[in-house]
């Protein structure tokens, strides 16, 4: 059978992206226009600019990755989009101009839970990964262990009872001013600082309840930098140190508790980051796992994990009618009792 195409739409927060991906698992296209100088001066995403952005960007950057790829709407198989969690502005413009598309060229429409995306991205840089596997999902506004058991199978074994990791790398980069997005630049300046120089707390660490924490913190960069004592590369550096150690501690009592999986995996924007990768990896390995992470152009927010999560719902026989709606909130495990400030966005 010739192998099928579907075309992704991502526009959930402030990136807009379109991709084109084969059930092989080949990207042919993919084009993403981040907003990153529009909401720059505001130090953090305005939804209204990034609605107003999507707009006016998705439909050309379609056509331009349709002609990438030198296809027409008529070659591709389906067409999926983002359709939560997420701004829901942004959300909107881009489950409509999917509909719009699956309208006018009669092709399914498949709604992609943005989360989903990220957790099914690693299966397609690696087709060996089969399911279950156990999922850290880093990013902006998740901090999640899910099993990932299949399409729509998961279960959330921890959240964030208040910050995200990449919400906790942001404001404490913006503390050191690094400017936004701050994770890269938070990542960059650790490797000239001293990990051992400035005593941060591991919130949660050894905890019996399996969440996460990280207000606390951020917190304690702010009176570290506010004391005056410590260099911004040592703050930098204690900082990550200190979230890899919560990381690991919550994975290794997450792995004592769920049963015979296929690897340990990371994804989200948060996994672009090296050392966290390289502490991870180390712990895959003391647990005899393989450990998958997908490249980096697959972890932070882009369509090709919106077209390949799109994929294998096509694979599965299931598409969405045309009435589906865009949700601002939508867990990928619909049974996981709701946490203390985690609850806005898990
Ligand atoms: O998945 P993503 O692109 O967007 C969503 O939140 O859905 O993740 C973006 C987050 C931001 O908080 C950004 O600072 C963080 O991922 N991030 C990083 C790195 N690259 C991106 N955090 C730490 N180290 C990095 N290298
Ligand atoms: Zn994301």
């Amino acid at each position: 059978m010739k192998t099928r195409i579907v075309l992704g739409i991502e526009s959930s927060c402030d990136e807009t992206a379109a991709a084109l991906v084969t059930g092989d698992r080949v990207i042919l296209a993919q084009r993403i226009a981040s907003q990153d100088e529009a909401h720059r001066p505001y130090g953090g995403v305005v939804p209204e600019i990034a609605a107003r952005a999507h707009a006016e960007r998705l439909a050309p950057l379609i056509e331009a990755t349709l002609a990438d790829a030198g296809m027409t709407l008529d070659q591709v198989d389906a067409i999926a989009a983002t359709a939560g969690p997420g701004l829901i502005g942004g959300v909107m413009v881009g489950l409509v101009t999917a509909k719009a598309l699956a309208m006018a060229s009669d092709k399914p429409l498949i709604a992609v839970n943005h989360l989903e995306g990220h957790a099914l991205s690693p299966r397609l840089a690696d087709a060996a990964l089969e399911y279950p596997y156990l999922l850290l999902l880093v990013s902006g506004g998740h901090c999640q262990i899910l099993l990932v058991e299949g399409v729509g199978q998961f279960r959330r074994l921890a959240t964030t009872i208040d910050d995200a990791l990449g919400e906790a790398f942001d404001k404490s980069a913006k503390v050191l001013g690094l400017g936004y997005p701050g994770g890269p630049a938070l990542e960059r300046l650790a490797l000239e600082g001293n990990a051992k120089k400035v005593r941060l707390p591991r919130p949660l660490k050894g905890s019996d309840e399996p969440h996460f924490s990280f207000a606390g913190l951020k917190s304690a960069v702010l009176r570290a930098k506010q004391s005056g004592e410590h260099s911004d590369a040592d703050i930098a550096a204690s900082f990550q140190q200190a979230a890899i150690d919560c990381l690991v501690d919550r994975l290794t009592r997450a792995l004592a508790k769920v049963g015979p999986i296929n690897a340990l995996v990371v994804a989200g924007g948060v996994a672009a980051n090296k050392a966290i990768r390289g502490a991870l990896e180390a712990l895959a390995a003391k647990h005899g796992l393989p450990f998958i992470a997908p490249p980096l152009a697959l972890c932070t927010d882009n369509a090709a994990m919106i077209a390949w999560a799109g994929m294998e719902r096509l694979e599965r026989g299931q598409s969405d009618p045309l009435d589906v709606a865009a949700r601002p909130r939508w867990p990928l495990d619909p049974e996981a009792e709701v946490v203390r400030g985690a609850g806005v966005k898990a």
